[in-house]
């Protein structure tokens, strides 16, 4: 028998097991078929380590050498796909100690001192995530960015403002897409808030209680870049609410996405017509010959499924654990894993398809000319002649039923029609009833009036600029 206490699975952990392990236990235990995604975040981690406890007299200088090399060795493997991976040695961990081992000898068996797989498992998804937090910050700033370009181009394009699905004031477009903007940049602060709880270091905990060996964890924290240590062992092995948290921004986040990608869908319905996407983000029907479908926009309406399904997922799997590490946990990171990858596909596509958005401003604009969407203009209006607002309101109430029953549009009555509802009324008021009239008096800030919009443009610009 091997002296090689990795070269079997059974014997990874001691002489004490008598039978080996059946192969549906092997194959429902192992987590190196997905695990072993976190390969550089464990060789990163294991490196650190060991450099620390060569700093500490722990293992000898040459001994990190060894590993160094090994490490250096296993790393060309995995890239070049050359590294043997093995279902019997369960997870990504054991494959890279058992196969360090086999290049370098002991200094490979020494590796594993004052550390369990317990802190080294919770520091390489903490490690992992916040790489991939970085990149999904970029992607979200990428978003923004298209969105606040097409925005640029339609800050006059007049759009119906909905409230209830029914039409409720003229906005721009560009009004329209800022409010993305704003979902997508609070995404981001979400994800940057996530990343410094994220960002600590559990190693140094060894399997739950802390170790005898004379460690410096916050040396190991600097090496790694973690902005601090976990500061009670049982937390550090057991804590997976930076996970929770992730997957909970990641959920509001695709939420957001869903939601204008439901509208980029409802736009380009034939009923509303206000806009058009590039052949390439559509496909057709094996029947009907007419049909252009935006599939790339519902399936990011329908992967926002996916994720909030991952974050029951881990809710569920938190949800009752005592302290401290169990085994549960391994199923942390598929769930982790498939929110990060759809979230960044996601992103991707959707800033690439809304840089391609081509915009009907015509139909836009009749669709805001069709709902009385100036009817609020006009009260105010009457206000500001010196009408309570109420009075306005009910004034105005008429007016519109009068012109629904004409079929004419509030701007499209006479002025001495107008007058009989109210004789404050006077020829200035066409200027108010204009989609553009309408825009310009929201001059607030955060109102729809382009010079509002541009400035807000302006700050968005700023703000992204470097991000
Ligand atoms: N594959 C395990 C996980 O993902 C690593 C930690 C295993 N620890 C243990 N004591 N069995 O959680």
């Amino acid at each position: 028998m091997s002296h090689d206490p990795l070269a079997n699975k059974q014997q990874a952990w001691s002489a004490l097991f008598s039978e080996p392990m059946s192969e549906l236990v092997q194959r429902y235990t192992a987590s190196v078929g997905f695990d072993q995604r976190l390969w550089r975040a464990d060789i990163e981690g294991s490196l650190a380590h060991a450099e620390m406890l060569a700093a500490q007299g722990v293992v000898s200088a040459d001994d990190l050498a060894d590993i160094r090399r090994g490490m250096a060795a296993i790393t060309s493997e995995i890239e070049s796909g050359q590294f043997p991976w093995k279902l019997e040695l369960e997870d990504v961990h054991l494959n890279i100690e058992a196969r360090l081992t086999a290049l370098v000898g002991d200094a490979g068996k020494r590796l594993h001192t004052g550390r369990s797989r317990n802190d080294q498992v919770a520091t390489d998804v903490r490690l992992w995530l916040r790489g991939e937090i970085d990149r999904l910050a970029a992607l979200l700033a990428e978003m923004q960015r298209s969105l606040v370009a097409l925005a640029a181009v339609h800050t006059e394009t007049v759009m119906p403002g909905y409230t209830h699905m029914q039409v409720a004031q003229p906005v721009s477009f560009a009004h329209h897409l800022l409010a993305y903007v704003e979902m997508f940049s609070r995404d981001a602060e979400r994800l940057a808030d996530v990343r410094r709880r994220t960002n600590r270091l559990p190693l140094g905990a060894a399997a739950l209680a802390g170790t005898s060996y004379p460690l410096d964890r916050e040396r190991v924290a600097r090496t790694l870049g973690f902005d601090g240590v976990c500061q009670n062992s049982l937390d550090a092995v057991s804590d997976r609410d930076f996970a929770l948290e992730f997957s909970a921004a990641a959920s509001i986040c695709m939420v957001h996405v869903s939601r204008l990608a439901e509208e980029i869908v409802l736009w380009m319905s034939q009923n509303f017509g206000f806009i058009d996407l590039a052949d390439r983000y559509c496909t057709g029907s094996s029947i009907m010959p007419q049909k252009r479908n935006p599939d790339v926009a519902e399936l990011a309406r329908g992967k926002s499924g996916r994720v909030v399904g991952h974050l029951m997922a881990l809710l569920t799997l938190m949800k009752g654990q005592p302290l401290t590490y169990n085994k549960d946990n391994q199923e942390d990171k598929e769930p982790l894993f498939d929110t990060v990858d759809t979230l960044a596909d996601t992103l991707r596509i959707m800033a690439e398809m809304v840089g391609g958005i081509e915009v009907k401003t015509d139909a836009m604009e009749r669709a805001a000319l069709k709902g009385y969407a100036t009817a609020t203009d006009l009260a105010d209006y009457l206000v500001k002649k010196g009408l309570p607002f109420r009075s306005a309101h009910e004034v105005v109430a008429h007016a519109v039923k009068n012109a629904i029953a004409r079929g004419l549009d509030l701007a499209q009555l006479p002025l001495a029609e107008l007058q009989q509802f109210d004789a404050r009324i006077g020829e200035d008021v066409f200027a108010v009833l204009t989609l553009r009239g309408s825009l310009a008096a929201r001059q607030g800030l955060g109102g729809t009036a382009p010079v509002q919009v541009r400035a807000q443009i302006e700050r968005h610009r700023a703000r992204l600029r470097g991000v």
